[in-house]
């Protein structure tokens, strides 16, 4: 969601006349958009920060003045603490007022410092400006577009409900609108994103609609081959979205699931309102919907109290189910969550020795589903030109990225490739003929003709 806030505050910018650089130094105004999910990624900023500051004091040296804005979740939980932290800072700005960013700029010319970290009455997508064609074509055939945003479940150790608010869903059209004008543009594939996306109920003339709806007629905008959403909570997981995976042919073969533990003992002091058997029975059901869906889930290790038992439960968890991939970390407390004012918080070296054994288990899975590609067609989305001069780079439908050794003309069209080997990361095709009784024009469509 940080990729696609960030291309929306480009898009905002770009219609103030602003220009993007790949090089900070030549830049008038630095946004460091920010995560503060975990602790980590939080430290972060202010190592960045201290780099801006002296970059910042170099450009004024020669007469350039630099703007600095820190955005995001941490913006929103920790403004007060950056500026004190760092004085090079102009605008702080949250997730949900960035619409303003203009306004806050004009506002840093005046005075010292703005921050805003207000959650406004307005609705921010009405107020961000549409990217150019130009430049939905350099942001490539697959694009993310947010449908929901904010969380209500209160999970005891996320910041997500603070930082990004309560649950909100965009209406039903308003995706539409967007979603046809990145196809116009060439966009082939999107990503509905949401922090609890599944729990989408986007207004359609008065009515809810549920995520099935809107994946079902996002699928029906003209150009678009693909469909995927994330991320999902378990209880959000309803009938109607299973039964999409089983009907609409352009939902992808691919679902993140984040269950976090296998141990009901933990689930209950995670406040996740689900067992460890809901979970897998509902994974059952997805799976007869559509046996070739790949899963994919979010774990954590050494939340508070958790014991060698409750771990091997959920080592025992994803050998039952099998992932074809994962994120996995160490749990990290987070300021004004419940779990961080916990008694019973595992030692640093535990949490390192259970997620080194966690990441093994599941890396072996990994390469178990990528090695089973091997020998067979599947249908590739070509995004890019590859890797090694002559090869072009695409995705399968279980998200794997695949090298090929074809024409750049391809990139945009979805085609039939024949896995023949895999790698690390990447798997290695060649292109197939098309499987007899496909539809022709799901095999190519180049990029322009839609
Ligand atoms: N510590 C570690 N991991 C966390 N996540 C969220 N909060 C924390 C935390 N405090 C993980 C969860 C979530 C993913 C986005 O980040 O696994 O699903
Ligand atoms: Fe955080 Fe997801 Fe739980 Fe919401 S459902 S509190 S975003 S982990």
């Amino acid at each position: 969601m940080n990729v696609y806030d960030a291309q929306r505050m480009s898009d905002l910018l770009g219609a103030e006349g602003y220009a993007e650089t790949s090089a900070v130094e030549d830049a008038d105004l630095v946004i460091l958009n920010t995560c503060h999910i975990r602790e980590r990624a939080a430290e972060k900023i202010f190592s960045e920060l201290g780099r801006l500051r002296a970059l910042k004091a170099a450009r004024a040296e020669a007469g350039r003045a630099t703007r600095i804005v820190v955005a995001g979740c941490v913006a929103q939980a920790e403004g007060a603490e950056i500026y004190r932290r760092q004085s090079a800072v102009d605008v702080v700005v949250g997730p949900q007022s960035y619409h303003r960013l203009p306004e806050l700029l004009r506002r840093a010319e005046r005075e010292s410092r703005v921050i805003d970290t207000d959650f406004p009455a307005e609705d921010k997508f009405d107020f961000l400006s549409p990217p150019s064609p130009g430049r939905i074509r350099q942001r490539g055939v697959s694009a993310f577009v947010t449908v929901q945003e904010g969380c209500d479940k209160f999970c005891t150790f996320c910041v997500v409900p603070y930082t990004r608010g309560a649950e909100m869903s965009r209406p039903l059209g308003a995706v539409l609108e967007e979603v046809a004008t990145l196809a116009a543009a060439g966009v082939r594939e999107v990503t509905l994103l949401g922090q609890n996306v599944n729990a989408y109920h986007g207004d359609a003339g008065g009515r809810p609609a549920s995520l099935a709806q809107l994946c079902a007629e996002v699928a029906r905008v003209p150009g678009i081959a693909r469909v995927r959403y994330t991320t999902s909570h378990p209880n959000d997981m309803d009938d109607g979205l299973i039964e999409a995976h089983r009907r609409e042919e352009k939902l992808m073969p691919f679902l993140h699931l984040p269950v976090q533990s296998g141990s009901d003992r933990i689930l209950a002091s995670m406040n996740r309102k689900h067992t460890s058997a809901a979970y897998l029975t509902l994974c059952e059901k997805i799976r007869a919907a559509r046996p070739d869906i790949a899963l994919s889930s979010d774990f954590i290790v050494g939340f508070p109290g958790e014991t060698e038992d409750d771990f091997g439960e959920t080592l025992a968890l994803i050998e039952k189910i099998g992932f074809a991939s994962a994120f996995s970390f160490k749990y990290s407390p987070r300021p004004g969550t419940p779990g961080a004012d916990r008694t019973d918080q595992i030692e640093e070296d535990v949490k390192i020795a259970r997620l080194a054994r966690l990441q093994a288990l599941l890396e072996g899975q990994r390469q178990a589903f990528n090695r089973d590609m091997v020998g067979r067609t599947l249908d590739v989305l070509i995004e890019k030109r590859g890797r090694h001069a002559g090869q072009i780079a695409g995705k399968t439908g279980y998200l794997q990225p695949v090298q090929i050794e074809a024409d750049a003309g391809l990139i945009g069209a979805v085609v039939a490739v024949e896995i023949v080997a895999t790698g690390s990361n990447s798997l290695f095709g060649r292109l197939a003929h098309p499987p007899a009784g496909r539809p022709p024009e799901f095999v190519q469509t180049p990029r322009g003709s839609v």
